[in-house]
């Protein structure tokens, strides 16, 4: 059965107070959608709060970011015992930590695999800036990311793990990609370098979120390609009507 995962990404948005409100008017909304998987990810200092008011409910929660220590002199890093005591998911290579924090596939690799054994459930981001995209290397990105970004992951940890393809021209720009396009990165790239490491059957059932621009008008049109199974949403997951709406669409494109 098809599976639709759509995650929220609060990105640096949102007091405590204000966090608790908006995951307060998601749950008032969400128990007609129990098809589709939700979560939202608060920052980090939210994510206490919002994961006690979650709890006994279907909406997952997680973290932006997580460090690769388990504990040491790193101030201000959080280690991955530490987010997995307050929540299930986590976020690793955003775009944005690529462009403005010097994340790397390298440190994405470190981070998935601590978070993995941490016992967290990863979503891994990669996708191409709009310069790559115009000089027609988006699957040459995209495939390096994916190598390096999941660089010696088992088939079986793989099952905690979810890609979101994030165009970076896509993001905060309300030009989402096609749903064509997407499809194709996630269904001709992505998806057979998943069957090509973890075996045909597990690499079918990961699910690849796209995330870039996602709004309540668009998502049923993406939600409804082939191997696009899901949305990491920024701005339309600040504001409970429209993320609700966006869960809406998911549940009706499942619902067929
Ligand atoms: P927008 O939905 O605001 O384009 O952001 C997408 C994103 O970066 C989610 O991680």
């Amino acid at each position: 059965m098809r599976r639709i995962f759509v995650a929220g990404n609060w990105k640096m948005h949102k007091t405590i107070a204000e966090a608790k409100e908006l995951v307060s008017g998601i749950l008032s909304g969400l128990g007609q959608y129990d098809n589709v998987e939700a979560a939202v990810c608060p920052s980090y200092l939210a994510v206490p709060a919002v994961s006690e008011l979650c709890e006994g409910t279907p909406l997952k929660v997680g973290a932006q970011n997580v460090y690769w220590e388990e504990s040491g002199a790193y101030t201000a890093e959080v280690a991955p015992q530490m987010v997995a005591e307050v929540c299930d998911y986590v976020i690793v290579g955003h775009s944005e930590r690529r462009k403005l924090f010097g994340e790397t596939d390298e440190t994405v690799n470190k981070r998935l695999k601590a978070a993995l054994k941490a016992g967290l459930k990863v979503i891994v981001c990669v996708g191409e800036t709009l310069e790559e995209n115009e000089a027609g290397e988006t699957e040459k990105v995209v495939t390096r990311q994916m190598k390096d970004g999941l660089a010696d992951i088992s088939a079986e940890q793989a099952m905690d793990i979810t890609i979101a393809y994030e165009p970076v021209w896509a993001i905060g720009t309300g030009r989402a990609a096609t749903p064509e396009d997407a499809n194709h990165v996630h269904k001709d790239v992505i998806r057979p370098l998943l069957n090509a490491q973890f075996g045909e059957e597990r690499g079918e059932s990961i699910r690849i979120q796209y995330g870039g621009s996602i709004k309540p008008n668009n998502a049923a049109e993406l939600f409804s390609m082939s191997d696009i199974d899901g949305g990491l949403v920024g701005g339309a997951s600040l504001d409970a009507e429209s993320f609700l709406a966006i869960i809406k669409a998911a549940s009706k494109v499942l619902n067929g």
